[in-house]
């Protein structure tokens, strides 16, 4: 049994007292988290300052994004140390929004995923297909080369700190969520994809979120349906009464 993960991507959203207050509502909220993951990955300027007031409350804290080298000569990256030494535990790589918006593709986001997993952070690898790639009959072809090349050269050990996000990107941020047999569908094949990649037992403790308006009204729904191991949140990870809703869909 996998125990759901749910993960709340704030994006390029609220400012430092509005950061703080969701993070002392979530602290305030989270109560008893042996049933379910929950995670929140701030812009990087307030990530120490939200895992500050997190604390001890067992919720997790993570960076949207990370550099793919360690150190040097690499004018506005931020590296997995730097996260790391503010009291962050995991990053996001291979979003849609860094897909499709700033261009970066697998190879530079296996590399971010490879310099996160080297920094000692855990990671969640976005994948998901556009709604023309879906039209087109594209989306496990689209998927498959993202997953696949999202994680060349990471190794079975490595994988015990990866989990992957399917969001469809026609889904984000738009208020049309893939119907839970949609999600099932692409999270069965991801997850057959894995048992490819990696033998059985590492295959099958790999997470699995969905991504793409959740909501606490269809948080249930989605999160019970076959092969769906959490969820990536982001519009709805902007206020405690929302987020904590989905994560109690979860629990
Ligand atoms: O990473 C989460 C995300 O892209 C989904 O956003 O606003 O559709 O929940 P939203």
């Amino acid at each position: 049994m996998r125990t759901p993960y749910v993960a709340g991507n704030w994006k390029m959203n609220l400012d430092r007292r509005r950061a703080f207050e969701l993070a002392e509502a979530l602290r305030n909220r989270a109560g008893d988290l042996s049933s379910v993951d929950v995670a929140v990955a701030p812009p990087f300027v307030y990530l120490e300052l939200v895992a500050q007031t997190l604390g001890k409350s067992g919720v997790r804290v993570g960076s949207q994004d990370v550099c793919d080298r360690a150190e040097g000569a690499f004018t506005g990256e931020v590296s997995a140390a730097m996260v790391r030494d503010v009291g962050a535990r995991f990053a996001i790589v291979g979003h849609s929004e860094r897909r499709h918006v700033y261009g970066e593709d697998d190879a530079l986001t296996n590399a971010k995923l490879r310099a996160a997993l080297e920094g000692d952070l855990d990671v969640i690898l976005c994948v998901g297909e556009l709604l023309e790639e879906r039209d087109a009959g594209r989306t496990e072809a689209v998927v498959r080369e993202q997953l696949q090349g999202g994680l060349d050269g990471v190794t079975s050990e490595q994988m015990a700190r990866v989990t992957v996000a399917y969001e469809p990107v026609w889904a984000i941020g738009t208020g049309r969520t893939a119907s839970p047999e949609q999600a099932s569908e692409v999270h069965l094949y991801l997850r057959g994809l894995l048992e490819g990649l990696y033998e059985a037992r590492v295959a099958d403790g790999v997470r699995i979120q969905y991504g793409g308006s959740v909501k606490p009204g269809n948080a249930a729904e989605l999160l019970s349906a076959p092969g769906v191991d959490g969820a990536l949140v982001g519009g709805a990870a902007l206020t405690a009464d929302d987020f904590m809703g989905i994560v109690d869909a979860a629990r």
